[in-house]
């Protein structure tokens, strides 16, 4: 049995469906998430924003604080080590979106996945883990600041099960509205299976409160999660190699879903992606724009004429134009 029927409601926010973009770190700009909420993606993630370059407001982490108008529901991931610094840089974040006058945020993140030495050497991310006192007071002190707060989290990386689910009922007794596990340890980082199973546990554990991220490559592997219990899935990897993921994984689960978005044609796919080349052009710069396409492109491209040549040719360009005239070529070389 799924848990479609309960995923109006969840953790703490209004969703239209149970599938969110999860948080990836250099990809969920505003462009990105615009794109992926285009196409079905119920909630997204910014990038993971450091509290203390909040506290000390540095310009390029107040950047990663802006939300669109007509975006869904945007969660804020906030990074940090220790409990005061984590509210702090709430406080400033809600503030420096009020000032701006942006759509407010859905909801507060905090990172406890993040497996990197950049990111853990400071306390932050998986380091939380092993400091689990630290881990439930940042999650009560951003509680008090009135927004659902989701935590995404790792399977523990010593004790197995035992340690992972007291690590989130602690979470969800400091009052975390939501946790996602991702079912790999820290020490794996993104290498090897993603374990399903601690992942059902927890669900099973605390109903209504568990999301699940790791190997969402197929929308079976949605189903799958769903069926254990998890209340959302979260898609990472495989809606980079496969926007539509997305669209597919929902029509899979009986939501309504147009024609259009579920067998995009070649020239669909192309124009998709040069309207996001557009956007984040607008948004965030030349540059940047590029690095997002080159994210995206393999899945897009695959199926056009000549598929691996227009790959190869993308590449290798160097700026939007060029990118976007690779793009041009392969849509018009299937009409
Ligand atoms: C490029 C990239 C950036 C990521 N950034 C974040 C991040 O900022 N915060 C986070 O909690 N997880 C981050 N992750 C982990 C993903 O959210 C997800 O948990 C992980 O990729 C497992 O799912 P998958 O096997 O379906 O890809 C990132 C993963 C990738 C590949």
């Amino acid at each position: 049995m799924s848990s479609i029927a309960d995923a109006s409601l969840v953790g703490g926010l209004t969703l239209s469906n149970p599938l969110c973009l999860a948080p990836l770190a250099g990809v969920t700009s505003a462009p990105m998430r615009e794109f992926f909420s285009r196409l079905g993606a119920a909630l997204t993630h910014t990038e993971m924003v450091s509290c203390a370059g909040l506290v000390r407001a540095n310009r390029k982490t107040s950047n990663m604080l802006e939300v669109l108008a007509g975006e869904g529901p945007v969660v804020l991931q906030l990074f940090g080590g220790d409990a005061d610094a984590m509210a702090r840089g709430a406080e400033v974040a809600l503030e420096h979106n009020r000032r701006r006058g942006d759509p407010a945020f859905a909801g507060l993140g905090i990172n406890m996945a993040c497996p990197m030495p950049k990111v853990t050497r400071r306390g932050a991310g998986a380091a939380l883990m092993q400091n689990a006192s630290e881990a439930f007071e940042m999650t009560r002190r951003l509680k008090r600041l009135g927004l659902p707060v989701w935590v995404k989290i790792r399977r523990a990386s010593e004790g197995g099960e035992e340690d992972t689910i007291l690590f989130v009922e602690g979470l969800i007794e400091a009052g975390a509205d939501n946790v996602c596990i991702h079912g790999r340890t820290a020490a794996q980082r993104y290498e090897g299976r993603a374990d399903r199973e601690i992942v059902a546990k927890a669900a099973r554990c605390f109903p209504g409160k568990i999301a699940a991220s790791g190997d969402v490559r197929t929308p079976e592997d949605v189903r799958e999660y769903l069926d254990a219990g998890c209340v959302v899935v979260m898609l990472a990897r495989g809606a980079l190699a496969n926007p539509w993921l997305f669209p597919e994984s929902l029509r899979a689960l009986g939501f309504a879903v147009s024609e259009e978005l579920l067998d995009p044609s070649p020239e669909l796919r192309g124009a998709e992606l040069c309207r996001l080349g557009e956007r984040a052009r607008e948004l965030c710069g030349a540059r940047q724009a590029v690095v997002l396409l080159k994210r995206l492109m393999g899945g897009i491209l695959k199926g056009m004429n000549g598929a691996a040549e227009l790959r190869r040719r993308a590449g290798c360009a160097t700026d939007l134009e060029e990118l976007l005239e690779v793009f041009r070529l392969g849509m018009a070389s299937e009409s």
